[in-house]
Order: structure tokens, then C-alpha cells, then sequence
């Protein structure tokens, strides 16, 4: 059974809509890219499925499950999260802290009452919280305020915080975006690492990483899927390289290299 699945999921703002008629699958355990040119819609269908925005219309089933009129607190203590570029990150509060927070509320969907009886439960937390920190390789930062991190350690702050409510799925929107060739290849290795036991949606622009990263890849163009497949089918298709080729300048290429 796909852990994952959209079926005409439309999102309209106003008369314009952003995403069209998807059908989407994802099954257990698979890394899948959603990658497209800039305005394909891709941001929008990941705030819809984390239920960030709520669809026009259309479905969203989770483990079998219809969440389409779920609240995203409620579809985050289901197991599935979004990584939500540091819009969610408190600065004033450490690096440790900020995973506390996500692991609080990860938990307390599931063990509110335990969690407010028992003190053990925090103890769980804190071991949730230090286990994201260790998977993102922060652990030597957990005590930084989180404002002071360099920009690559926040967008791993901002993973963590994402993997501290424990998900089954977990939704990253342009990891890597501004970070350097060096910090790009070590989250690279980092995520590759997570998905061995979670299953990873990713959107991002660079072709390099999504090519050797993912199993398969959905391309999104005008809000609708334009093609899917593995990496290696994706980069032969010419209406793909025809959507990237036609939209903006400043969009790598499939063809692969710097
Ligand atoms: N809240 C909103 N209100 C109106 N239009 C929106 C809103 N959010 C997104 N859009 C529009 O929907 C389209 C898709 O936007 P989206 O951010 O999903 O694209 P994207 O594929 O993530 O692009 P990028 O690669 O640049 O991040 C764009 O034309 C955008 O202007
Ligand atoms: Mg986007």
C-alpha cells in the first residue's frame, strides 16, 4: 500500500490554479523528488499534502487514510512532517531547545495526558530531541542559540526539527538551497542516511543531487505532472528538457554538471 497518495488534488488561489488534477503515489521507504521549473507548483503541493493550505480539491490519502480535511498539527502527530525553512526555527531559543519544542509536539498528540502525569515522558523527549540533533550532525551545536548558526547548520536545524516529531514522512523543500558545494554534500549524505528508515519527499533545483539521490522523480510544470520515472528516464525525456529549457534562464539544465 503507498504510504502517500493524491488523487485530482487541485489548489486554487483564486481563478489560478497552482496545482492541477494530481495524482501522485508514494510507497514505503522510497526517496522521491518533485522537481520543476520555477512557479511549477511544487512549494503549493507540499504545503497541501503537510496541510499548511488546505486543497480546493481532490484527495489526500496517508497510510490509507483520507487527511484531505486533517489539520497539519494533527497530520504531524500522524507521522507526516515538513521541514519548514526556518520559518518554524526559534532563534532566541538552542539549537537542543528547538528540537525539544518539535519533539513535544510531535509527542504530545499521542501522550498529552501521560505526558502531563508522568515526567518520564519527558525524558523520551529529550531523547528524541538529541537523536534528530545526532542524525543532522548538530549534536556539537546543541547549545548555540539558534539565530547564531551559519546557514547551512540552520537548514539541517530546520530537517531535525522536522525529524524530532518523528515522522513516517518527511516533506524537504530545497534542502540544500544557498548552502556550498561542501555543506550540499554532506546533507546529501545526511539525507540519504534518513531515508533508509523514513520515507523522503524532496524538492530541489539541483539536478546533480536529485539525479544520484532519488529513486524516481515526478516533474511538476504549470501545476500539473509533466512526467514521471526514474532519474535516468527523466533526464532522456524531451518534454521535460523542453519545460526546463523553456522556462527560466537561471534554471540548471538536466543534462548534469556544475
Ligand atoms: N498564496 C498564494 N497566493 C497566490 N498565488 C500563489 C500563492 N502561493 C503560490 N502562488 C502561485 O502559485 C504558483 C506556484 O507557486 P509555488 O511556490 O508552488 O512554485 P514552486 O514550484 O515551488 O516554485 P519555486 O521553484 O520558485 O520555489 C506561482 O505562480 C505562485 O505565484
Ligand atoms: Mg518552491
Amino acid at each position: 500500500m503507498p504510504i502517500l497518495q493524491t488523487k485530482d488534488l487541485t489548489k486554487r488561489f483564486g481563478a489560478f490554479e497552482a496545482n492541477k488534477d494530481i495524482d501522485f503515489s508514494v510507497e514505503p521507504l522510497e526517496l522521491r523528488a518533485v522537481i520543476g521549473p520555477n512557479g511549477a507548483g511544487k512549494t503549493t503541493f507540499f504545503n497541501v499534502i503537510a496541510g499548511t493550505i488546505s486543497a480546493s480539491g481532490g484527495r489526500i490519502e496517508f497510510e490509507g487514510r483520507d487527511v484531505t480535511r486533517v489539520r497539519g498539527s494533527r497530520r504531524v502527530h500522524l507521522g507526516l512532517a515538513k521541514a519548514f525553512q526556518t520559518a518554524n526555527l526559534y532563534a532566541e531559543q538552542t539549537v537542543f531547545q528547538n528540537c525539544r519544542l518539535a519533539a513535544l509536539a510531535g509527542i504530545q498528540g499521542e501522550f498529552a495526558p501521560q505526558l502531563i502525569a508522568r515526567s518520564t515522558r519527558l525524558a523520551e523527549v529529550d531523547r528524541v530531541a538529541a537523536d534528530a540533533l545526532e542524525q543532522l550532525e548538530l549534536a556539537g551545536v546543541a547549545e548555540v542559540r539558534a539565530g547564531d548558526l551559519s546557514h547551512g547548520d540552520k537548514k539541517r536545524l530546520d530537517i531535525a526539527i522536522a525529524l524530532a516529531t518523528r515522522p513516517k514522512i518527511l516533506l524537504l523543500d530545497e534542502p540544500v538551497a544557498g548552502m556550498s558545494i561542501e555543506e550540499s554534500r554532506k546533507t546529501d549524505v545526511l539525507i540519504r542516511r534518513l531515508a533508509q528508515k523514513i520515507t523522503v519527499l524532496i524538492i530541489e533545483h539541483d539536478m546533480d543531487l536529485i539525479m544520484g539521490l532519488s529513486d524516481s522523480i515526478t516533474v511538476l510544470h504549470q501545476g500539473r505532472i509533466l512526467a514521471q520515472g526514474t532519474p535516468a528516464e527523466i533526464r532522456a525525456n524531451q518534454r521535460v528538457q523542453e519545460a526546463y529549457l523553456g522556462g527560466h534562464a537561471e534554471t540548471e539544465s538536466l543534462g548534469g554538471g556544475r
